[in-house]
Formats: structure tokens, sequence, C-alpha cells
């Protein structure tokens, strides 16, 4: 069998040149909103050092998410490519792409058995660690064609699915990074996927239970505080990224579950009262002693809420896996057909 010797192509989505404006909007807008609050916009965590502290994060004791995902995919990873059909695997937010092979593994054998190239098409802000998961890939995998966008799924999602292709294609989007949305972009973001989608494409959703309080916050304030250095370093990219002087020692770090709308919360909470001068907003952000900022959510997911959210997006929830404890779950959809 003659098969490609396997190709990294990067594409940098000219939105990353439009986020300065963007960014400089959002961030007003949350630090002039009451409560002070930034967590409608997760992507902004994402800087270098933030990719590489929630790496950190996923290797923590308390953050079983990882690895309960992991579990989950090795598990289930020849019935879902099998299911798919799938030669083209996207993933949204890819970062360091680590659990990813569980599933290239099993298209690879595939592809080999059939005489096909297999597809690998990472998506992410970071382009740093988008750069060094591929090439690392494309080592483990010599015949792997690698097509990724350095962009923001929140502006090009239509565009990333847009391409040409006759389904076989499966998108990937672990890791929670779905349960940072707010209510409202969860809802968006699936009718996007869903129009993007044709027949014989699928979804493949990674999401965190609801479970009990305590198991919970410790997932997001382990006993390391690097969850509290990813927390702080979102003033980090402030200071970098729109000449702020924030100084992260001024604020601490607080979790807490909101069992109403079953979704963590991150806080930085200033433990002074303090000016805090943003030169790329011509803004000056006071803050009382005791006065907290949201820099996060991380909603809660149960089975019937997803089977509802799929439904009301257009989406079939075609299978529903947990991991042995019950702390995690993947969902595979499909677009749903119309008669
Ligand atoms: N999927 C990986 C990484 C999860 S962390 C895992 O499961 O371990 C979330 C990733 O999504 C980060 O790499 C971040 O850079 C990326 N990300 C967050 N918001 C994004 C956006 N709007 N567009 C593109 N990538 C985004
Ligand atoms: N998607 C991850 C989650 O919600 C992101 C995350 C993990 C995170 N730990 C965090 C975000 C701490 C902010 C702060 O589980």
């Amino acid at each position: 069998m003659i098969r490609g010797r396997g190709t990294i192509r990067i594409e940098v989505l000219n939105d990353a040149s439009r986020s300065s404006a963007e960014m400089a909007r959002d961030v007003r807008a949350g630090l002039l909103s009451v409560p002070k609050d930034l967590s409608p916009w997760p992507k902004y965590f994402y800087d270098e050092r933030g990719s590489e502290l929630f790496e950190e994060i996923t290797a923590l004791p308390e953050y079983y998410q990882a690895r309960a995902e992991l579990s989950i995919l090795r598990e289930t990873a020849d019935e879902i490519v099998e299911r798919a059909q799938c030669r083209e695997l996207i993933e949204l937010g890819s970062g360091s792409a680590s659990k990813t092979c569980a599933l290239l593994d099993t298209m690879r054998k595939t592809g080999d058995r059939s005489g096909y190239a297999i597809r690998y098409v990472p998506v992410d802000v970071s382009e740093s660690v988008l750069r060094e998961s591929a090439e690392r890939l494309l080592e483990e995998y010599p015949g792997l064609e690698i097509s990724g966008f350095v962009g923001d799924f929140d502006r090009s999602l239509g565009r990333l699915l847009g391409g040409p292709g006759d389904g076989g294609r499966l998108v990937i989007f672990l890791g929670g990074t779905f349960g940072n949305f707010t209510p409202q972009r969860r809802r968006s973001f699936l009718g996007e996927l869903r129009a993007g989608l044709r027949e014989g494409d699928h979804l493949l959703l990674g999401v965190d239970l609801v479970k009990d309080a305590r198991t919970l916050v410790a997932a997001y304030d382990d006993g390391a505080g690097v969850t509290a250095r990813f927390n702080k370093n979102l003033l980090e990219v402030l200071n970098e990224r729109l000449g702020g002087e924030f100084c992260p020692d001024l604020f601490v770090h607080r979790v807490v579950y909101n069992l109403r709308e079953r979704r963590i919360e991150m806080w930085l909470f200033s433990e002074v009262e303090q000016t805090v001068e943003i030169a790329g907003l011509e803004l000056e952000a006071s803050f009382r002693a005791g006065e907290g900022m949201r820099t996060e959510i991380s909603a809660k997911f149960t089975h019937e809420g997803v089977d509802r959210m799929f439904d009301e997006a257009g989406l079939t929830l075609l299978d529903w896996r947990t991991d042995g404890l019950g702390l995690y779950g993947l969902a595979l959809g499909g677009p749903r057909k119309v008669k």
C-alpha cells in the first residue's frame, strides 16, 4: 500500500489580527458589569503561560476530568470511529491534543486496512501549543495529514466546517471547554455546529457531570495552587495585552459551586481597596477591599440535560458514555435528519 508521507499545514486565520480591539471591548464590558465579570470570555486565559498551566492542571490529583475523559475515549474509540466512519478528525480547542491519540490510533488502523489517508484538523487560539502538538503528532503518525488553524472558533466555526467533504468528519470538543460557555453561547455554539455538519458527520462532546460540591470545588482549588496561578494568569494577560497594571499578588483565588446554576465559578477577590489602571482601555478599574470579580464558569451536566440541549440544537444524541465512576460524560451526536 502506498500512503502519503504526512504533512503539516497551519493557517493563521485573520480573525487573530482583529482580536485586540475585540478583547478591549470584551474586557471593558466585563470590568463595568456588576459584579465584575470576565467569565463570558474564557479564551483569554490561554496565552502561552496559560496553556502550560492548564496542562499542569490536567495532571493534578484533584482534577479527575482529564483522566476520566481519556479513560472513556480509550474504551470507546473503536466504536466511535467505526460508527462515524471517521477519516477526518476536527478538534476544537485542541491544546496539547494529549487525548487525541486514543482516536487517531483507531483511525490509523482503519485507514491502513482500507488504504486511505487520515486527516487531523486542530483548531486553537494558542499558536505555540498548536504548532508543538502538530509536530509531535506527525512524528507519532507519519502518514497523517495535519491541517491546523490558529483561530477563534467563536468567529470561525462556519468557515472551519464549510470546506469540501461528504461526511466522515468527526468534530471533537474535549476538556470540558464547552462548560466554560455561558448558557446562551452554548446554544448558539451547538446551533452553529449543527449548521456546519453534513449528513454522515458527527460531534463528540466531553462534559463534566453534576456531583457533590466537595469533589467539584477541589478540582478547581488544588492543594498545590496551580489553579490559583492559572486564574491569576488572566491578570497577567490583561497586563500584557491591554497595558494593565494588575498586581496578581493583591488578589486571592476563590472557587464556589453555584448549586442553582449547577456550575463552578472561579473568582478573584481584591485583598485591598485599589484602583488599577488599564492604559489600553483608558480605564481605571476600582476595587473595594474584598470585592470579587468572576473570571470563569464551568457548567456541570447530566445525561438528560445533554439530550435536551442536543435536541434543541437539531442534533441527535446517538451515544452517551461515562467513566466507571460516573464522573464525566462523552456525548456522540449527529445532525438530526430532516424528513
Ligand atoms: N482539548 C484540550 C485542551 C483544553 S483547554 C484538552 O482537553 O486537554 C481549552 C483549549 O481551548 C485551550 O487550548 C484554548 O487555547 C482553546 N480555546 C479556548 N477558547 C477558544 C476559542 N474561542 N477559539 C479557539 N480555541 C480556544
Ligand atoms: N475546561 C476546563 C474546566 O472547566 C478549564 C479549567 C480547568 C479552568 N481549571 C480551571 C478554567 C481553572 C479556569 C480556572 O474544567
